[in-house]
Formats: structure tokens, sequence, C-alpha cells
């Protein structure tokens, strides 16, 4: 039996000199998949990110990328292996217009990027209309979109959100998880955090209930939505 494509396994952790907040915490995604977190404010969740992107000292436990130990390398190197991180805020560059946030995201290409830019206006057309617009000047779901696009201008085999979906009405963020979900399709792994939980289940082949730095519930989507126990605790009622 394989391991999955990225696993942050039994990472425990926190920032700095300061106390633990990830126990053991295994988070994982497999090729063109979609893993979710999710959990109360607090739980860990970002910080579970910022342990798989090597934001923070995992004091134990590993990282591993198509089987390869990446414990040790920095974000950027990670970048290079082909993972993209989308933080929760301050996830784009507001005084750029849109297509210079675009660019910036391919910043360490050495090629031709114009293909894959092309790939993003597919993706976000409204992008498109508003390349030469200050990214400060569009809307919340504008914005997630330039995040996202601007992560994608690495061609990452991974792509990391957290919360992508933050602020946003209920049909922008419906709109959102299908591109998420097409991204998906061709082959980039999708591993988001997720405040909307049921919505965010839906769409997921695997699902992991963190609670105070500890997975507490780890399934597929759909049984974890089937579970009375997480429903009445986590997806309210
Ligand atoms: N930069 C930091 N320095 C020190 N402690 C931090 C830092 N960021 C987060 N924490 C602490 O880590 C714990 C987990 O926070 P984290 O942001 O990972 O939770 P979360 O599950 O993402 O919450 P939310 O749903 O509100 O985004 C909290 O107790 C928080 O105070
Ligand atoms: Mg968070």
């Amino acid at each position: 039996m394989s391991e999955p494509f990225l696993i942050g396994d039994a990472m425990t952790g926190g920032y700095g000199k300061g106390p633990d907040i990830l126990h053991e915490c295994t988070i994982a995604v497999d090729k063109g998949q979609i893993a979710v977190i999710v959990g109360p404010n607090g739980a860990g969740k970002s910080t579970a990110m910022k342990a798989v992107f090597g934001m923070l000292n995992v004091r134990s436990g590993a990282v591993r990328l198509g089987g390869e130990d990446i414990t040790n390398l920095s974000p950027q190197a990670r970048v290079g292996k082909g993972m993209a991180f989308v933080p929760q805020t301050h996830n784009i560059f507001t005084g750029m217009t849109v297509e210079e946030n675009l660019e910036m995201g391919a910043f360490l290409r050495r090629d031709d990027i114009s293909h894959t830019m092309e790939q993003v206006y597919d993706l976000f057309p409204i992008l498109k209309d508003k390349r030469y617009q200050m990214a400060g000047e569009l809307s919340g779901g504008q914005r997630q979109q330039v995040a996202v696009g601007r992560a994608l201008m690495t061609r990452p085999q991974v792509l990391m959100l957290d919360e992508p979906t933050a602020g946003v009405s209920p049909i922008v963020m419906d709109e959102l998880f299908d591109r998420i979900i097409e991204v998906a399709r061709t082959g980039i792994s999708i591993l988001m955090v997720e405040q909307n939980a049921r919505q965010a289940l839906e769409i997921a082949d695997k699902g992991y209930v963190l609670v105070q730095g500890r997975n507490r519930f780890t399934d597929t989507g759909q049984v974890l939505l089937n579970d009375p126990e997480v429903r009445k605790s986590f997806l309210g009622g």
C-alpha cells in the first residue's frame, strides 16, 4: 500500500518557543483529490497548513511529497517541488493589477508563462476582464480568484487553500468550489481549510476534523457528513 501523494505525518509543533499547537496531527491528500480540514476556530487548521508548507518548526513528525521527505525544506524550496499555498489573509498584492499579481505568482519560473495565464483566465474569466485593474479594488470573491490564480501560476502539483471562501456569498462560494473541482480534475491535489464545513465536505474525497491540534475524525467527506456525532458537534446538527 503506497502512502498519499502529500502527507504531514504525525506533526507536533508550535510557534517559536511557544507551546505545541499541533499534537501528532496527520493531514494528507492524494493525486487529483480534494482533502478538506474543518474544525472550530483556533483548532489549529491554519497551523497545520503552515506546518505542511514549511512555515512552522515541526518538533516531531514529518512531511513527505511523492515519497520524498521534505520536512526540512523551506517554503520556497517546496514551491520548487510543486507546492502552492494560498494563506488565509494577505494573499494578494492589493496595490498591483490583477495581471501583475499573476506574474508575481510565476516569479520562480524561467519559461513562458503566457499559456498558464490563459488557463487561469479561462478558469476565472472575470479576471481577464479586470486584468489591468488594481487587485485591491476587486470584490471579496474576485480577490480570492486572484489568490487562487496566482498560486496556479507556479503550475503546482498540490494547491493548498486556507479558507478560500471566507467572506463570500453562498453563490460565490458554490462557484469557487466548482472551479476548485475543475482544478482537481486536471490532476492537481487540493488541500484546503474550510469554515463552510458542510459544503466543503460535500466535495471532499477526504475530510479531517481537527480539535485542539489533534485529529478528531478522519474519513471520506460523505461518511463525515453522515456521522451523527460530526453533524451534531461540527456541522450544526
Ligand atoms: N503566529 C502565531 N503565533 C503564536 N500563536 C499562534 C500564531 N498563529 C496562531 N497561533 C495560535 O495557534 C492556535 C491555533 O490557531 P490557528 O490559526 O491554527 O487556528 P484555526 O483553526 O486556523 O482557526 P480559525 O478557524 O480561526 O482560522 C491558536 O491558539 C492561536 O492563538
Ligand atoms: Mg485559520
